[in-house]
């Protein structure tokens, strides 16, 4: 069955989630991945409103309802009147009518909050420049196919402090997992989130924030990694990646990680930059388990904001 406290609610944040919530919809996620447990949203209607460019999030969401039986509108601003600066406030109330759900994939969190406040459907976060939960949930679902369990093991995000780095401290800490995020001076993640994940952490696990890619690798069951430069930070490119360069995750740094660790990136990557290919394609990497995985854990997410019903 579905997560029954989750029907009608919005995903904004990782931290939207308790941690038993968290933990029943991986175990969802696992189900429908094993397809044991079909379940319908038939005539549900999913809105898919995207600034930013998407291949994962886009086509995951889309056979995720597809799968459940309902419908994807693909409301991209070049082709809606958001393109042409109609105010989010009307936009809001106006799909609000139509949809059932709405994922928006935006710049600023502050205008998803604008969109989930002006509209009574549910609201998930496809990502910002703050967070990325979904993509979350489905690094979550791939480290449990993995380890078998959460709680315990070290996650260690080597890079940039950006939103993949924020979404991971508040999943891991509500999985009962230690998080430690190497960022140079200066990209360190939002310290209200750091500071949130320390909230929900507790004394169950460690919340720690550093600048040494090596302190950090050291004995973890997973290192992560995600672009120098998120979308919208193109012209940055460049100028950060002599920042970055001791960053990058390689075999010298894996080797210091726990011998049994797992590779994750959210991808897209660049090979070269922040990973190595030998990395990305060696025998500890699961990228391709954890994109496959986005499918699988926001189908359980539709599922149960929309309070899906089994296959009869
Ligand atoms: N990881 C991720 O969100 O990929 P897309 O940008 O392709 O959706
Ligand atoms: N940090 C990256 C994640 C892409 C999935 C970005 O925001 O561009």
């Amino acid at each position: 069955m579905s997560v029954a406290s989750l029907k009608g609610r919005d995903l904004l944040s990782m931290a939207d989630l308790s941690a038993e919530e968290l933990q029943e919809l991986l175990a969802l996620a696992a189900e429908l991945k094993a397809g044991k447990l079909p379940l319908r949203c038939q005539d549900k209607v999913l809105g898919l409103l995207f600034s930013k460019a998407s291949t994962r999030t886009r086509v995951s969401f889309s056979v995720a309802m597809f799968q459940l039986g309902g419908q994807v509108l693909d409301l991209n601003a070049s082709v809606t009147q958001v393109g042409r600066g109609e105010p989010t406030v009307d936009t809001a109330r106006v799909l609000d009518r139509y949809l059932d759900v709405l994922a928006i994939r935006t710049f600023e969190q502050q205008e998803l909050e604008t969109f989930a406040h002006y509209a009574q459907i549910p609201v998930i976060n496809a990502l910002t420049d703050l967070e990325h939960p979904c993509q979350v949930l489905a690094d979550l679902q791939t480290i449990q196919e993995e380890f078998g369990q959460l709680s315990g093991l070290t996650l260690t995000y080597v890079g940039d402090g950006n939103n993949m780095a924020n979404s991971l401290l508040l999943g891991c800490a509500l999985s009962g997992m230690n998080v430690r995020i190497a960022a140079p001076v200066n990209f360190e993640p939002d310290p209200a989130i750091v500071q949130q994940a320390k909230t929900i952490a507790g004394d169950r696990s460690e919340v720690l924030v550093t600048q040494d890619p090596e302190l950090a690798a050291k004995g973890a069951q997973v290192l992560y990694t995600d672009v120098w430069a998120s979308m919208g930070q193109e012209n940055e490119a460049e100028s950060r990646m002599p920042i970055f360069q001791p960053y990058q995750v390689n075999d010298q740094l894996l080797s210091l990680a726990d011998p049994k660790a797992i590779v994750l990136h959210c991808l897209p990557a660049h090979r070269g930059e922040e990973i190595t290919d030998a990395v990305l394609e060696g025998p500890q990497s699961r990228v391709w388990d954890e994109a496959e995985n986005r499918l699988h854990a926001q189908k359980a997410l539709l599922a149960s904001i929309l309070g899906a019903t089994p296959l009869s």
